[in-house]
């Protein structure tokens, strides 16, 4: 079998490990592996792993070392032009003459849409692998790079508690996520944050005045708030301008953490979960399985239909917004 490997939209610590798993996987079992780079872009563009001495297929050796490196080695792109029937089209007639039998897309929502399109319209089997810091898919408990990016955001802000202690004063931390607010909640939990605003619950400047004035109350000198920069007020500068106008009773700065949240070196279970998203998608080829996108839910590896997963955003839990509230107080 010859089988094509792209990363599409935002990188994600953990694709490397991914790309490793997938060559790998597919060398035992006699596959070819063939890269193209910056995702659909790449595909219409005919960037199929080609350039200075590399060979056209990726081979055992050449993926080595890659666990612990971040970002992608096959360069990633959002791509417009394959959003029209014009990018499909060329995209698929550059897959036929490389003669591709299967591809694995590694991304997010936007790279699982593009190949539920595929999937449509090519005869290839298409197994898509989650890669995105925002873990925001249905279909896998976690994503590749959520634990990493939540890694990062959590060191930035066990250092920023610091200064916020030193100064008495509030910390607004803006973090990446544009429709759901887990990489928000789950770093707010574990970086001992005190509120967290996220996309899915509308904002009300006036709760949050309570609350910071009830904190103030309890003798809480210091405070860290994270907010997503999907939350609706629309990220971390406005909430400060509105926390302002509102009258907060701290002094407040902002921090935006941004793409820094992007790189790093993968952290262990996002180099385990892609190791076993990359191996369990090959399976899935040779089990002839197509249009749907491995995952694993509750410790055992699933896949799920393309349709089912892009049908909607993950949704942060009330359980794990309790959570932060019993232990903020
Ligand atoms: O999808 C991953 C992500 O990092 C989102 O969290 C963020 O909203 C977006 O990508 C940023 O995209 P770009 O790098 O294209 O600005």
């Amino acid at each position: 079998m010859k089988i094509g490997v792209l990363c599409s939209g935002g990188d994600a610590p953990g694709m490397n490990p991914c790309i490793r798993a997938i060559v790998r996987a597919a060398g035992e079992r006699g596959d070819e592996v063939v890269g193209i780079r910056h995702g659909y872009q790449g595909l219409i563009d005919g960037e199929f792993w080609q350039g200075d001495n590399i060979p056209k297929e990726i081979s055992i050796r050449a993926v080595s070392g890659l666990t612990s490196k971040g970002g992608t080695i096959l360069n990633s792109s959002r791509s417009t032009d394959f959003m029209t029937a014009e990018g499909q089209a060329k995209a698929i007639a550059n897959l036929e003459k490389h003669k591709i039998d299967a591809l694995i897309p590694i991304g997010g929502n936007g790279t699982l849409t593009g190949a539920l399109s595929l999937t449509k319209l090519w005869n290839g089997q298409v197994i898509g692998i989650p890669g995105t810091i925002d873990n925001d898919l249905l279909g896998t408990d976690y994503t590749i790079g959520f634990m990493t990016a939540m890694q990062t955001a959590v060191e930035a802000i066990d250092k920023l508690r610091d200064t916020a202690g030193s100064h008495d004063m509030m910390f607004i931390v803006e973090v990446m996520g544009r429709h759901c607010g887990d990489l928000a909640l789950q770093t707010a939990i574990a970086g001992g944050c005190e509120i967290v605003a996220v996309p899915e619950i509308p904002t009300s400047v006036d709760q949050i005045i309570a609350s910071l004035n009830h904190f103030k109350k309890l003798g809480k000198r210091s405070m860290i708030m994270i907010v997503a920069e999907g939350d609706d007020l629309g990220g971390a500068v406005e909430m400060l301008n509105a926390l302002k106008n509102a009258g907060s009773p701290y002094e407040m700065r902002v921090v935006v953490l941004g793409h820094v949240q992007r790189g790093g070196s993968p952290v262990p279970s996002d180099r385990i979960l892609a190791t076993k998203l990359g191996c369990f998608a090959v399976d899935a080829l040779h089990q002839g399985e197509t249009g749907k996108m491995a995952g694993e839910i509750a410790g055992k590896m699933v896949l799920t239909p393309f349709e089912d997963v892009i049908v909607d955003h993950r949704q942060v839990t009330p359980e794990m917004i309790e959570l932060l509230q019993i232990v903020a107080s």
